[in-house]
């Protein structure tokens, strides 16, 4: 397969919400390629950016130095833990660019991909529980739910039957052909019946979820007042997260109606009502067509107290 370097999605949005003073301290939790990490260096952040992946890590390594960049091998969710080892407590700006990387999808070996054969690996941090663990261990229900919930895959229970049947799977190629068995592949089809349950394994295999609403409370928490949070997400499930929590915290679902007697106040909101939802125009969809489903959502944080601490990852 091919080993494009990972195109950076919305990044000019990206730095017009940071909206960077040099010499402020910014994160970037998703370090990929480095694109956002160095584009923020150059507006002159001190950058400090995670990855969970260690291949990430090891090949920007390079790109972290010669821009100043801290890299630190590593999930975002726990960056307050990390930050504070390294002195720091409080920070200008924070951005996530959620998801898999080009790298990750498209190097067969990584087993991301039900378009080339790889082992049915899918883990970002490439240790802990693989895509094959997971379907060749758990029970047919639970894998239904998983590719119900993560991957809106309306046939989720026929899908896990044949997976069942089918096991043990090790190859990313079995899995999807399993897949698209069981739903029937028609060669018209614009969609490869096989991207809802690949997508929802990865998310399921990697917590994506749970890292998200993590590190959502750590920029609570860190986010000096002023602050700015960036986040681009690439499905639904991601952006309902940021969407609702940026509400929340914004006090856009204190509800209150003019027929029902005043509420008790609730807690000061932490972030400022949010910019719209930016979504990629059409001259970046045509030189990245991988930035489709991308939606960027920022805020800038309040004075108000975090309404949660931090809470650690799970163990
Ligand atoms: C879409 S890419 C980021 C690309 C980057 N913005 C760039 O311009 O090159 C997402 C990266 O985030 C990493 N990642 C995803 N979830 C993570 C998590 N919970 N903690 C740390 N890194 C994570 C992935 O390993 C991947 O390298």
């Amino acid at each position: 397969m091919t080993d494009v370097p990972h195109i950076p999605v919305l990044i000019d949005e990206v730095l017009d919400a940071l909206a960077i003073t040099p010499g402020e301290i910014h994160v970037d939790g998703t370090f990929g390629a480095g694109g956002y990490s160095s584009a923020m260096a150059r507006a002159g952040a001190r950058v400090f950016a995670f990855d969970r992946d260690p291949d990430a890590i090891r090949e920007g390594q390079a790109v972290a130095d010669a821009h100043g960049i801290t890299l630190i091998p590593g999930e975002f969710s726990r960056m307050a833990e990390y930050l504070a080892e390294r002195g720091i407590e409080t920070l200008s700006g924070i951005t996530l660019d959620i998801g898999v990387s080009s790298m990750q999808l498209d190097r067969a070996e990584r087993g991301f991909s039900f378009q080339s054969d790889g082992p049915l690996t899918m883990t970002m941090s490439q240790d802990g529980m693989s895509a094959a663990d997971f379907l060749n261990n758990a029970p047919e229900e639970e894998i239904a739910n998983v590719i119900y919930r993560y991957g809106d895959e309306p046939k989720s229970r026929r899908v896990a039957r044949a997976i069942v049947e089918a096991r043990p799977l090790e190859r990313t190629g079995q899995l999807a052909a399993v897949v698209r068995k069981a739903l029937g592949h028609k060669p018209h089809d614009k969609k490869d019946p096989a991207t809802r349950t690949f997508q929802a394994i990865r998310i399921h295999v990697n917590r994506e979820l749970e890292e998200l609403e993590l590190a959502l409370e750590a920029a609570e928490a860190l986010l000096e007042e002023g602050g700015r949070l960036a986040i681009v997400t690439f499905h639904s499930l991601e952006d309902r997260i940021v969407k609702q929590f940026l509400r929340n915290r914004s006090g856009g679902d204190s509800g209150g109606s003019r027929h029902l007697p005043e509420r008790a106040a609730g807690p000061q909101p932490t972030f400022a009502k949010p910019a719209k939802a930016v979504k990629p125009g059409e001259a970046e969809l045509a030189r990245n067509p991988r930035a489709r489903s991308a939606t960027l959502r920022s805020a800038i944080r309040t004075s108000a107290p975090a309404q949660k601490s931090p809470r650690s990852a799970r163990a």
